[in-house]
């Protein structure tokens, strides 16, 4: 028997054989598509390829895709697990011709790979046409020699396929595989055509239009091939199985889910282990190509998918998670065709238990309220809306999960009440928000909110995208187009552009289109936490509601906003290792420029602390290791060791960062956050702290800077070092030395100055004369004023007067920048007849000052005329003369 990982091998190996170039199969994400879900066909990643918009070195093409059917046009969830060919996740094994050869190539191929290399018995064969398409029945004659009567015509959109609502489309040609009369059912076309016995194996679809969103098509550049043949139909063909999960691969996975449960594949549990194999497949794939399970858009796809598969575990009577003790049976089946399996499988594992722990917490609960609320219903009830809706609030149960669990008992659900509850709730929180007492002009974000939901964040993995216009708003109302020169708000699908939140920045940007659209992009904000909002100004070209649009941020901008937000989370590490635990997070602000940390701690830092804290955060810059994200509950995450911020709102998931180095165990740090960051702390560059200070009692600040930044200061610090050393007459090397010479300088010469200015007073060898004693009322009086000198020096110098003139009064008037001292001594004999302080109050007073004041024989003050000098020594030989 030849197996299904050989069968995939073989189809690329004689399409290799034939001039095709063998792709490997794209992300099952398909970020250039906006209108796209998940990858659901083999022709996805060459859309633009067909369109013209891009062009390959080599116009032949052949890949194995994985695709995921489960949202959006081409959904299966709802059957797998009840039919033989229904799967969430499958290969389509697919050739394509971009403008080379064309329906009687593809037709050549098919037929020959088919009959002669696999060996298909021409007889159990038969083929579709479009009903128009007469060069396709002609050929199918010819090429095969089929009879009339097994080359069908169908008039339906089964033989028009299109990609999505929008894309490349063209008639079709189909091959069917009998699988015998003991199946009942009849060939396409036929009455019976919806039973079991004929079995479409293989699609060759002849591109030939692009479906515009209006309606309308437009042909294609070149008539192209697009071709898909899912692998395990093929596989169960060619292992003579009729049913899919039936083949090798389903049949080792189903077995490693009947040991670890204990339940045979059997009577009821048959669709359980088959719905458990097919999620299997479609989560883990989804998970190592970066969906992580949310409440919204592919993430949330992704947890109903999982969920769906833990109900049938639970119904297995699992009484463990079960789901992530598959992932080894899994990548043993597939994981060399596929790598990134392997590679992702720690994260598939991690994330699996996570949620199967999580959702087995509420299920049991809300199992147990299904069958209260339906414990009298019969076959052909249905489910109220409220309680199918209050099992999706409150136990977490997606809509098609209620469903599910219900259809073995031919119970339906009211969709329509589901819904209306579900609008009721959303008006409740509306009516909450506004009584809030938030800015009215924020409801047309509700309003947007409302009908598109929230809008997905790609930029953790990418810094371009494609997506659709779902909104535009100008001076604060919905338009629904937008011209060059005006100022906008564009609301997406889907962005690359990280919304302000966090303390990050939005990103800036540039948002592009048909017709010459450029609009700048400035700033991304987040309204209501879940829209991106990107303002910015048109520059050129129109934008309307519902136009594809391409996305890219501003690379180098978002590299220097995540150097500094990882760099953030290094300082807060580093802060607590070296202060102590009480330092929690304030604040902070993470631009591309700079970042702003503000953290609980009594008292400033010190230069120690910065030089300890800066260095360690080097280091660990250095040590270059990667950076880990995970997704976990919040409550696992602080358990884990992460910083919560106090106060913060958590949603049901939380990303957590761990980085640095590992110490006992421990990461460096680990925080929560949902910023965007360095791949590995090498990108950082280098880290310098270029302030501390007080925000608030017990709050301090740190402003850093990182990489170019970084760089940038230290070359300007260095061009002020260079200017002084110029200025010094000197090399960088020799300014402190050169500085601290000439303050011992400076110290010596004030010395000097004092000395002499203290020699001038005194007359000695200063040379100039001193003043001139002259008798007033017959009291010998001694007054000067010198300019510069010290008023410390004052009591001295009239010390030294009094001791040489025995009897008599001194007074001296220092003056220094403008402003006077003046101080007057009186020898012992004289102060019963005249005071200093009546000396010093007159000079004072002649100075425009006021008091002064000491004892009898020395007193002392000042005033701010200086140049009142000369009036002051007058008003003292005044009150002299009239003692
Ligand atoms: N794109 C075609 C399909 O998916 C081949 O059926």
């Amino acid at each position: 028997m030849i197996s299904t990982n050989d069968i995939r091998r073989s189809f690329l190996e004689y399409f290799g054989s034939n001039g095709h170039e063998v792709v490997a199969s794209a992300p099952l994400v398909p970020y250039n598509d906006p209108t796209l879900m998940f990858t659901n066909a083999g022709m996805v990643p060459f859309k633009n390829v067909f369109t013209g918009l891009e062009t390959r070195a080599t116009p032949r093409a052949s890949s194995s895709q994985k695709c995921v059917r489960a949202g959006g046009k081409h959904n299966d969830l709802d059957n797998v697990g009840y039919t033989a060919r229904h799967h969430t996740f499958f290969e389509m094994l697919g050739n394509f011709s971009f403008g080379d050869y064309f329906k009687e190539q593809a037709i050549l191929h098919a037929w020959t790979l088919l009959t002669k290399e696999w060996g298909l018995a021409k007889d159990k064969l038969l083929v579709t046409v479009y009903h128009t398409d007469d060069e396709a029945f002609g050929l199918w004659q010819k090429i095969a020699g089929l009879s009339d009567d097994r080359i069908i015509r169908i008039p339906t959109s089964d033989n028009f396929w299109s990609m999505g609502d929008t894309g490349p489309c063209g008639p079709c040609s189909e091959i069917f595989f009998d699988h015998g009369d003991h199946i009942w059912g009849g060939p396409p076309g036929s009455p019976e055509e919806d039973g079991d016995r004929f079995i479409e194996i293989w699609n060759l679809v002849f591109m030939q239009f692009e479906q515009q969103a209006d309606g309308t098509r437009l042909s294609l550049p070149k008539p192209s091939i697009d071709t898909g043949m899912g692998l395990e139909r093929i596989a169960a063909v060619m292992q003579g199985e009729h049913d899919n999960y039936d083949i090798d691969t389903f049949k080792a996975l189903i077995a490693a889910s009947e040991s670890l449960t204990g339940v045979r594949a059997q009577g009821d549990s048959r669709a359980s282990h088959r719905v458990i194999a097919d999620h299997l497949r479609s989560t883990s794939f989804l998970l190592a190509d970066g969906v992580l399970p949310s409440n919204e858009g592919r993430g949330y796809v992704l947890r109903r998918i999982m969920r769906r598969a833990m109900r049938h575990a639970h119904l297995l009577g699992a009484k463990q998670p079960l789901m992530h003790r598959l992932v080894p049976a899994l990548v043993t089946e597939m994981g060399a065709a596929y790598p990134e399996l392997g590679r992702a499988q720690a994260l598939i594992q991690e994330v699996l238990e996570r949620e199967e722990t999580k959702f087995r917490q509420t299920l049991d609960k809300g199992l147990k309220l299904l069958d209260e609320a339906t414990a009298d219903m019969g076959e052909g009830a249905s489910l109220p809306g409220e309680t199918a809706f209050k099992l999706y609030d409150t136990y977490g149960f997606p809509y098609d999960l209620t469903e599910d669990a219900l259809r073995s008992r031919g119970i339906g659900v009211d969709k329509d009440g589901f819904d209306a509850a579900m609008a009721q709730q959303k008006a409740l929180a509306r009516a909450a928000w506004k009584g809030s007492g938030e800015a009215a002009a924020g409801e047309v974000w509700f309003d947007i909110a409302e009908r598109v939901g929230a809008t997905e964040f790609t930029g953790y993995t990418s810094t371009t995208g494609e997506a659709q216009v779902v909104a535009i708003v100008r001076n604060g109302a919905e338009v629904d187009t937008a011209q060059a020169g005006d100022t906008v708000t564009i609301i997406t699908n889907q962005t690359p552009f990280y919304g302000e939140s966090g303390g990050q920045m939005g990103d800036a940007g540039v948002i592009s289109g048909g017709d010459g659209l450029d609009i700048s992009i400035t700033d991304t904000a987040k309204p209501l936490g879940r829209l991106h909002a990107h303002n910015g100004t048109i520059r050129a070209g129109g934008v309307k509601v519902g136009d594809a649009v391409a996305l890219a941020i501003d690379v180098a901008r978002r590299d220097a906003i995540r150097a500094n937000h990882s760099a953030t989370h290094l300082l807060h590490a580093a802060l607590r290792n070296r202060l102590g635990a009480h330092v929690t997070q304030k604040g902070s602000m993470v631009a591309p420029e700079r970042l702003r940390f503000d953290f609980s701690q009594p008292t400033g830092l010190t230069a120690d602390d910065i030089a300890v804290i800066e260095a360690e955060v080097n280091a660990e810059i250095r040590a270059n290791n990667p950076v880990n994200t995970r997704l976990m509950s919040p409550e696992d995450a602080i358990e884990a060791g992460a910083m919560a911020l106090f106060g913060e709102k958590y949603g049901e998931e939380v990303r957590v960062l761990s980085m640095g180095s590992k110490a006992a165990g421990k990461d460096f740090s680990v925080e929560l956050c949902g910023g965007t960051h360095v791949r590995a702390l090498g990108d950082i560059g280098v880290f310098r702290i270029v302030s501390e200070s007080a925000v608030s009692s017990g709050v301090r600040r740190i402003e850093a800077l990182t990489g170019e930044g970084a760089r940038q200061w230290f070359v300007t610090r260095e061009e002020q070092l260079k200017a002084a050393a110029a200025a010094l007459r000197t090399t960088p090397d020799e300014v402190e030395a050169r500085v601290a010479a000439l303050l011992d300088e400076r110290k010596k010469l004030e010395r000097e100055l004092a000395e002499a200015k203290k020699a001038l007073a005194l007359g000695g060898s200063g040379g100039a004369a001193q003043a001139a004693d002259e008798t007033i009322n017959g009291v010998t009086f001694s007054g000067q004023v010198i300019e510069g000198l010290d008023a410390k020096e004052l009591r001295g110098l009239l010390d030294q007067a009094k001791q040489r003139m025995g009897s008599g009064v001194a007074a001296i008037v220092a003056v220094n920048e403008g402003k006077a001292s003046i101080a007057a001594a009186v020898t012992e004999d004289l102060t019963a007849k005249v005071s200093a302080v009546d000396l010093v109050r007159a000079g004072v007073a002649a100075l425009g000052g006021k008091g002064g004041g000491g004892r009898p024989d020395m007193a002392q003050g000042g005033g701010p005329d200086g140049d009142k000098a000369a009036d002051a020594i007058a008003a003292l030989r005044a009150v002299i003369a009239g003692a």
